[in-house]
């Protein structure tokens, strides 16, 4: 009923406005006295100590959650971190050993795909830490230890407020491994704490972009493609733009390293073809900005229409923009958790003025409990 939705046409938009709530939750009760703690933690600190490597495991949103992890851990912890789909991590004979910890990440905690890669890795003697939004669920019952995500349940089959919970989870599983071995950063960590606090308050601003997207989605729905750009953590931000846009508007998506345009994708910009670009900080990140501000530059002039999604108050950007969409400033590393919301709001706008259902994609289950 239209009361369940909260008044909305579709779940999926409530669940996109429930994330600076789910993202509080998540944070809540993990900070004591300045440390973070886990909800499960059958791993001594001297274990989390002798971590040599970490592998993360996941599939679709959650691996994307997985990509911008990477960013956060490898660089406050100087451990090197390889993230994989959980379908090729297994077969693959991985190096695994007493000394990797491998994160698994699921909503469900019953995707069979990486339930399996969590059994292999425990199989080698690898410590697992899961990231789940489902107490008591088979990945975080096989698992040493376990982060939830307190998303609360998600009825829409395409995810969004679990996404960014679990990149919320993924910091603060960073966070602990810094603590537990040290950091090179030790201000920048400290500092991250409050940093991830202010982040419910900077999601519930960047809602304040929602109706403007759905009016761009529905300008977009006859688009025949649409491509999205971004770098460094805004890179798996586009890639999990495209997933979103395929699985509810059918519609052929593509994300790409913006860096990698003229080694190829550049190829397929036509006139009109929508692009999304994910800015980074002109402040925080501000050789990257000028990459992308000159990659944007290039596809413009060749005839796409540039879809622009850039902090408030980025000036250098607008000339560029055939639309922009501004989201607040927030630290480098935690700009998907704002970005990400307006794309989620385009995919499902657009399959909405398709004519789709926006909580029932075709062929996709909420689950996938088998490989
Ligand atoms: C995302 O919108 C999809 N629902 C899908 O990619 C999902 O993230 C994937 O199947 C993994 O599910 P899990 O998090 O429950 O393991």
């Amino acid at each position: 009923s239209a009361a369940e939705k909260g008044g909305h046409d579709y779940f999926m938009l409530k669940e996109i406005e429930e994330q600076p709530e789910a993202l509080a939750n998540t944070l809540r009760g993990h900070f004591d006295s300045g440390r973070i703690v886990l909800d499960e933690q059958r791993l001594s600190d001297q274990d989390l100590r002798d971590v040599d490597k970490v592998f993360v495991v996941a599939c679709g949103t959650a691996y994307h959650s997985g990509l911008i992890a990477k960013y956060a851990i490898e660089h406050w912890t100087r451990l090197p971190v390889e993230v994989e789909l959980a379908s090729e991590f297994r077969y693959r004979d991985p190096v695994l050993d007493r000394d990797t910890l491998v994160v698994a990440i699921s909503q469900s905690g019953e995707t069979a795909d990486t339930l399996e890669a969590v059994r292999h890795a425990r199989g080698q003697k690898a410590r697992v830490l899961a990231i789940c939004n489902t107490n008591g669920a088979q990945i975080p019952r096989e698992s040493d230890a376990v982060l939830y995500t307190h998303a609360g349940p998600e009825v829409g089959v395409a995810a969004t407020k679990t996404f960014t919970s679990q990149v919320a989870a993924n910091y603060l599983v960073g966070l602990a491994l810094a603590q537990a071995r040290g950091t090179k950063y030790p201000d920048e960590v400290a500092r991250e704490f409050a940093e991830l606090e202010a982040m419910p308050a900077a999601v519930q601003k960047a809602l304040s972009t929602v109706e403007d997207v759905r009016a761009l989605g529905r300008r977009m729905a006859d688009s025949k493609a649409v491509l999205f750009l971004g770098r460094h953590v805004g890179f798996p931000v586009a890639l999990e733009g495209a997933l979103k846009l395929k699985e509810l508007a059918y519609m052929h998506a593509e994300g790409f390293a913006a860096g990698e345009l003229k080694h190829g994708p550049i190829a397929l910009i036509e006139e009109g073809l929508p692009v999304v670009v994910v800015m980074p900080s002109p402040k925080g990140r501000a050789v990257l900005h000028a990459k992308l501000v000159s990659n944007i530059s290039e596809i413009q002039a060749r005839g796409a229409r540039t879809i622009v999604i850039a902090e408030e108050g980025d000036d250098t950007v607008r000339p560029f923009a055939d639309e922009l969409i501004e989201v607040p400033a927030v630290p480098t590393l935690l700009q998907p958790l704002v970005s990400s919301v307006p794309l989620q709001v385009l995919a499902a706008e657009i399959a909405r003025a398709r004519g789709y259902d926006v909580d029932k994609p075709r062929n996709l289950a909420k689950s996938v409990t088998v490989e």
